[in-house]
């Protein structure tokens, strides 16, 4: 019985690191992949059930453009779990997949108790295939739509439906957010089991139709240190990251939903930047440090203030999630003006190749090479 499933990715927005902080959200015309800022990850207070440490905040991005597109089947012929990911066998056998199998298949179960209606025996094993139509591992929040996507698919394939951010969690934190379109909150929760560290839409995707969100993909190499290691370092030694998960986070929060209910630009960008500096500045806190933006994200950033600058308020906004790649939000009517500065910015390298390349929100700019 198998089940295609396509699913908005998620971006991240970030906070922080990629799962620890908030991310970044992309709004598009129609929907938001993640974006927004403030803090998203920052880190987790528990591993296995993964709860962060503070609450945070993204933006989906609309699945015509990045989007993960994953494909779940079982049978009683599979003699074991088995995940393709982007065309190659990766082991399923790991936690987090395992997690989510686990999950999906206890709220079937218990579904089943009122009424036994589907005929797929919950022992069999499962194949599972997924693709990213934008770099993995590279701070575009691939793990965040990856999971939310796979949880989608298998809870079709298993006839589950409801509330599933939180088996999503299970999976990769982020992911729990990119279960909803829109702008997404995920409340850190108070309980140690975890049962209310759940997202929670604050406004659908059609809330800020001008709100446009563009991807510029400085590499699409995986990171040297995933998101997981990289937060579970900076939780064991960032002093910043703990004063910035209780003293600013929280109230970077409230005003940013504030920003983002009113239609604020420039409140919405300022923040945004302001908290992805933050948690790149809880990286270099993290001892060994860690470095996600490289020359390129940094020329990114003097391009977007000199160009605020130029106009006199803030007309671009950037946030950097766990990786050198850029989401920039601008209104509408700022995109086409801005991506021709970074065109003669960022022209070709000399073997041809675009050196960098923005596209209108929502639009992915697939891996090219530096
Ligand atoms: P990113 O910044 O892209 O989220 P992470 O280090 O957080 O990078 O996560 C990358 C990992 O997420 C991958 O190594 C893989 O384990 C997992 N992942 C990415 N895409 C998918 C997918 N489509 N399906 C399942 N897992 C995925
Ligand atoms: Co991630």
């Amino acid at each position: 019985k198998p089940c295609h499933t396509k699913l908005y990715h998620t971006v991240p927005s970030h906070t922080v690191p990629c799962q620890a902080v908030p991310y970044h959200a992309t709004p598009s015309r129609a929907v938001p992949h993640r974006a927004t800022s403030t803090s998203l990850t920052g880190g987790k207070r528990d591993t296995d059930l993964i709860l962060p440490i503070n609450s945070s905040l993204s933006v989906t991005l609309h699945q015509d453009q990045l989007r993960t597109t994953t494909t779940a089947a079982a049978s009683r012929d599979f003699t074991e779990d088995r995940l393709w990911l982007n065309g190659e066998e990766v082991d399923a056998a790991q936690p987090r997949l395992q997690a989510c199998l686990r999950e999906v298949r206890r709220l079937a179960r218990k579904r089943r108790g009122d009424e036994d209606a589907s005929p797929l025996n919950l022992s069999y094993k499962v194949h599972v295939a997924s693709e990213n139509n934008f770099p993995t591992a590279a701070g575009l929040a691939s793990s965040a739509a990856g999971y939310a996507c796979l949880v989608s698919a298998l809870a079709r394939l298993y006839g589950v439906e409801g509330e599933l951010s939180e088996v999503a969690r299970r999976g990769s934190g982020s992911a729990c957010r990119s279960m909803l379109g829109g702008f997404v909150q995920w409340h850190r929760g108070e309980r140690p089991d975890g049962r209310d560290s759940v997202a929670q839409q604050l406004a659908p995707e059609t809330h800020w139709p001008e709100l446009r969100v563009l991807i510029l993909v400085v590499s699409g190499e995986k990171k040297a240190v995933g998101s997981t290691a990289g937060m579970q370092s900076s939780v064991d030694t960032s002093p910043l990251l703990k004063y910035r998960a209780e003293a600013v986070v929280p109230e970077r929060l409230s005003r940013m939903a504030r920003h983002i209910q009113e239609r604020d630009f420039e409140g919405f960008g300022q923040l945004t930047m302001q908290d992805s500096n933050q948690f790149h500045a809880t990286c270099l806190d993290t001892f060994p440090p860690i470095f996600y933006l490289n020359d390129v994200s940094r020329a990114i950033i003097a391009l977007a203030h000199r160009y605020n600058a130029h106009h006199g308020r803030t007309k671009v906004a950037y946030t950097f999630d766990a990786g050198p790649n850029a989401v920039i939000f601008a209104l509408e009517d700022t995109v086409d003006e801005f991506v021709a500065v970074v065109r003669r910015s960022f022209p070709p390298a000399s073997n041809g190749d675009r050196f960098l390349r923005g596209l209108p929100v929502g639009t992915a700019a697939l891996p090219e090479e530096l």
